[in-house]
């Protein structure tokens, strides 16, 4: 059994994949061009966005939006200590200040009341905050909304993290549509992932693409016209043209994790595990099926012993990281986020997950309760 099985999506949709792959190959043009300009087309409408920049990474998609809103030094950036080291990295490599604020022990996101009194105590330090970069943790946009208008009414930009959360919404809104812009990533397992890295941003403001566009390309604003020290942050043609393959298949996948979810939450009814609650206006792609166990690492080995892999997301949040350590938290400052690292586990979660193998799933997690 596979924890995200990509050899099973690949045979699936293998002949499309192979005729997409081929036709690049022989084009001899392997960097941007049209299938990279129409994945930007397609996916700009999926999230409802006027545009769409494909990059090289989710990571860089991040990177060059906070570079493009002019964050150095001088600013600092709020964010979630529950989630991927990358959402945390950019604000440090743009020099800016990076404030942690703690996430809701339901959603596992962060709060608008997490946020107020984290801005408050930022500006009693004498911080200058200038953005939210706010993630959709395992395909959960949570409170997006609530945060697009805090962060308005308080001057700052919000910026959402839709690496995990393409496909999802939030509010009747698709993930992607919130702040000022959006990064996502095509990392292999993500929801929509390619065959190697790859990532978008979504914006609905013209000037501020104009600007990304040139900063993924050396700052060029013409040809050997460099306008702004920029990045090398190009996505391939290749995987733009195997990932408008897979867009056409996203909206079943999506589907088949909302059921796959379903048959999760009623086969594990009962038991002393709590799930990542989905607000009733919200929608996950569910790109992890997280659970919150007391008895973590006795679940995994139990499971792992019945050849059923799990994977922990994330085993020690950022602030207790030593590459941010020199921000001075210290243990107890984020105890949902701390509680949540200690207690959290991810059951195999893809759309090609047969009953068959999720019953196994069910049956044996019910063995480990006596169930
Ligand atoms: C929440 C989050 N942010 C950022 C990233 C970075 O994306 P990438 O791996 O494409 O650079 C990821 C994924 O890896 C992620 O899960």
């Amino acid at each position: 059994m596979e924890f995200i099985d990509l050899k099973a999506q690949y045979r699936t949709y293998q002949d499309e994949l192979e005729e997409a792959a081929l036709r690049v190959l022989r084009s001899g043009r392997y960097i941007l061009g049209p299938e990279v300009e129409e994945l930007e087309e397609k996916l700009a409408a999926f999230v409802g966005r006027p545009y769409a920049l494909g990059v090289s990474s989710g990571t860089d998609a991040l990177l060059i939006i906070l570079k493009a809103l002019g964050i150095g030094p001088e600013e600092a950036v709020l964010t979630t200590p529950f989630t991927f080291a990358a959402t945390a990295e950019v604000i440090k490599r743009c020099g800016a200040h990076l404030i942690f604020a703690d996430v809701s022990e339901k959603t596992f996101t962060l709060s608008p009341e997490t946020v107020i009194k984290a801005l408050e105590e930022a500006s009693q330090k004498g911080l200058s905050p200038k953005a939210i970069l706010a993630v959709g943790l395992f395909g959960l946009p949570a409170f997006l909304l609530e945060l697009e208008e805090l962060a308005s009414s308080k001057g700052l930009f919000l910026i959402e993290d839709a690496c995990q959360s393409l496909g999802a919404r939030a509010r009747g809104r698709p993930s992607g549509s919130f702040g000022i812009a959006a990064a996502t990533s095509f990392f292999p397992a993500k929801p929509l992932g390619g065959y190697g890295d790859g990532g978008m941003i979504f914006t609905s403001e013209a000037e501020l693409y104009e600007k990304m566009k040139a900063l993924r390309v050396h700052g060029q604003t013409a040809r050997y016209e460099h306008t702004y020290v920029g990045f090398n942050a190009r996505l391939d043609t290749l995987q733009a043209a195997l990932l408008l393959v897979k867009l056409k298949h996203f909206p079943a996948e999506i589907e088949k994790r909302q059921e796959i979810a379903r048959r999760y939450r009623e086969g594990l009814k009962g038991l002393p595990i709590a799930f990542q609650e989905v607000p009733e206006d919200c929608l996950s792609v569910y790109a992890q099926f997280t659970l919150v166990v007391e008895e973590r690492d006795a679940l995994q080995a139990f499971l792992r012993e019945r050849g059923i892999p799990t994977a922990v997301y994330y085993p020690k949040p950022l602030h207790l990281q030593p590459a941010f350590r020199d921000l001075g938290y210290r243990e107890g400052d984020f105890p949902v986020a701390e509680s949540l690292a200690r207690r959290v586990i991810s059951l195999p979660m893809h759309p090609f997950l047969a009953p068959r193998e999720q019953d196994t799933i069910i049956q044996a997690v019910r063995g480990f309760y006596g169930a």
